[in-house]
């Protein structure tokens, strides 16, 4: 893994918003994986001002988000979805019809996750991924267990992650669905590049897990050691507990 420690929370939005801005100039029809959470938000509005610059352009990019919440339309506001036309899609001239999400109210949430691993082989696959991690060590909804599912799927929060996304539900724990939709480590591995992002002293631990500890399920961020082309940005406090960096 390639580890690039940043000043703090803004140098990292920049460096992730200029690798998304590097991806699409070097090919504008790149396919991004893109996620939602506390993290990414400097980075959207830093791809907001970008755009507003004119520094970047969307008209043929594609997108597949990481997860939805399961129960959860996507014009309910606590949705992934409604997080993202708020933070990027309302601002930028991404085609609608290049926008993908998993639906949260699908009559068949495992036809629809089949459906959306059918829908980013079409596209192609995807170019760049970026990623958070939960603290607990998960990437998208995959949360830590005996073993992980590999392609997109219906998932169990961890009690841990529903209070972390209570903030979407006016604090209300018992608000936070229970279930979700994520794509599964299969479908992130499957990118040809990821970028994991992560800020703050309450990730330093994870980090240190995911970057210099064993690649276990127990981690599931840590099988991103597997693959050849990942990136992972940080501020110097959610660096502070590595060894080597
Ligand atoms: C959420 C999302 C993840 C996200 C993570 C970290 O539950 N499902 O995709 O990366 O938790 O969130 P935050 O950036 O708010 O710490």
């Amino acid at each position: 893994m390639n580890v690039r420690i940043l000043k703090d929370e803004k140098a990292v939005a920049r460096a992730v918003a200029a690798r998304v801005i590097a991806t699409l100039a070097a090919k504008p029809t790149a396919v991004l994986g893109l996620p939602t959470g506390r993290t990414p938000v400097q980075f959207y509005a830093r791809l907001r001002a970008e755009y507003a610059a004119g520094r970047v352009d969307f008209a043929q990019a594609t997108t597949f988000n990481l997860d939805e919440f399961l129960g959860l339309s996507g014009d309910h506001p606590a949705s992934y979805r409604a997080f993202m036309e708020t933070h990027l899609f309302e601002h930028v001239n991404l085609p609608r019809r290049r926008i993908h999400f998993l639906n949260g109210v699908a009559s068949d949430p495992v036809a629809e996750c089949a459906r959306y691993e059918a829908a980013i082989r079409r596209a192609g696959g995807i170019d760049l991924q970026i990623l958070g991690i939960g603290s607990n060590g998960h990437i998208g909804f995959n949360e830590p267990g005996p073993g992980l599912i590999g392609d997109s799927h219906p998932a169990r929060l961890a009690p841990g992650t529903r209070r972390s996304n209570a903030d979407l539900f006016d604090g209300r724990v018992q608000a936070v669905p229970p279930n979700a939709l994520s794509m599964g480590v299969g479908t992130i591995l499957r990118s040809r590049a990821i970028v994991l992002v992560a800020t703050g002293v309450g990730k330093a631990g994870v980090i240190k897990a995911t970057v210099e500890g064993l690649v276990t399920t127990r981690v599931p961020a840590s099988l991103l050691q597997l693959h050849g082309d990942v990136e992972v940005f940080l501020d110097g406090a959610a660096a502070s507990k590595l060894l080597r960096h």
